[in-house]
């Protein structure tokens, strides 16, 4: 069986490691790996493929950045002639990012049976160039593997076939447990000069928290307000750099008093620094679990979330992106000690990647 498996940006790396490691158990398939190269230097891209240990991939796309109707239609042309050439038996796409997308249709168009990983999330919010891809890729695939009960109850409304649909758990668990003892080593604390708790861990770069003004200026009062008692360390993602500099607020982030602003961190040290984060403050989907795991506090800076199993049973709770008052308000109640405990859902336990690649082993394809 070949297989071809796809990803674009930072946050599908970390479900190909996992994959990658338990089709290597498998004589029988065939794993090529490629990257759309949605996201291309090195801090998004090249440091978790060595980190996580995952090999060159076998293709490079090299499409880059780019509006989103540029990004999908380049990696479209170029994954054509890659499945002219390899014919493989499936491809397996990974979350909601534009190469999840592009290569999903490109497949479904030339017969080749799709798998989506992480399918079913939902967050209702059309707006999101995200959950868009994620419908798209839906409705369009073979096998579905899913992360929590919401998507198997999403995929029911929209139906799918539940014989196409398998609960298996979290790739992204698997990873963090797999590297959990490594990313505790890794020195970026003191680097900082920051110690175990004594700081509030912040990512920001949605669209809609990000792209306008009123978003920027909202992300920059929560700072101020939350660095009166907590240092604050903001990795920046280079489309948050990019607007604050166009907006000119770039310096007044980067000379607050108690703020930390680093460029986008490795794998290992971001661990790191969300396994003995005071609270983390994030707009990502992949933080809201992975800090509901580790059972560290998470608040999430947007008005809806695709992975609702962290705020019903994890440490998760969703802030509207125009309220810093309201952030910090509940940030103060968390580290007082009003703190949601979680409780870890069914399969998050470092073996999704295994009941993966026995499921796949064994279709009737
Ligand atoms: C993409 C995903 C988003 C994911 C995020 C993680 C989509 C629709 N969005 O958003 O779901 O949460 O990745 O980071 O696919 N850039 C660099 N260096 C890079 C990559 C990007 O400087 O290596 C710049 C680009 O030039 C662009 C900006 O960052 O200006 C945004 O990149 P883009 O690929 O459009 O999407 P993200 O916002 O990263």
């Amino acid at each position: 069986m070949k297989i071809i498996s796809v990803v674009g940006a930072r946050p599908n790396f970390m479900k190909l490691a996992p994959l990658h490691r338990a089709f290597a158990g498998y004589p029988d398939i065939e794993h090529i790996i490629l990257h759309t190269g949605q996201h291309y230097d090195e801090k998004m891209s090249h440091i978790f493929f060595t980190q996580l240990d995952i090999p060159k991939p076998d293709y490079n796309l090299g499409i880059g950045g780019g509006s989103h109707t540029y990004q999908k239609a380049a990696v479209m042309m170029a994954f054509e002639k890659v499945l002219s050439d390899e014919r493989p038996d499936m491809v397996l796409v990974v979350g909601d990012v534009n190469a999840t997308a592009a290569c999903s249709i490109t497949a479904v168009k030339m017969g080749i049976k799709l798998i989506h990983v992480e399918a079913g999330l939902r967050s209702h919010d059309r707006r999101m160039s995200e959950e868009i891809n994620r419908l798209v890729t839906d409705c369009i695939s073979d096998y579905l593997f899913v992360t929590e009960q919401s998507a198997i109850d999403h995929l029911a409304v929209e139906g799918v076939p539940p014989e196409k649909v398998f609960y298996v758990g979290n790739l992204m668990i698997d990873n963090l447990i797999h590297l959990a003892d490594k990313a505790a080593q890794a020195t970026i604390k003191s680097k900082l000069k920051i110690t175990d708790h004594s700081y509030v861990l912040m990512t920001m770069h949605r669209p809609s928290n990000v792209d306008h003004k009123a978003g920027l200026l909202s992300i920059i009062k929560m700072i101020e307000l939350i660095a009166t008692y907590k240092t604050v360390v903001f990795p920046v993602h280079p489309r948050t750099q990019k607007q604050l500099i166009s907006h000119g607020l770039w310096d007044t982030l980067a000379t607050m008093q108690n703020v930390i602003v680093e460029e986008p961190l490795g794998y290992l040290e971001f661990l790191n620094l969300i396994q003995t984060a005071a609270a983390v403050v994030t707009d990502s989907g992949g933080i809201q679990e992975e800090t509901s795991y580790l059972n560290v506090p998470c608040i999430t800076f947007r008005i809806s979330t695709e992975r609702p199993v962290t705020v019903d049973l994890g440490t998760n709770v969703l802030i509207d992106n125009l309220d810093p008052e309201r952030v910090n308000a509940v940030l103060k109640n968390i580290l007082s000690g009003e703190r949601k405990e979680s409780v870890i859902p069914l399969y998050w336990d470092g073996k999704t990647a295994d009941r993966i690649a026995h499921i796949i082993a064994n279709l009737d394809y």
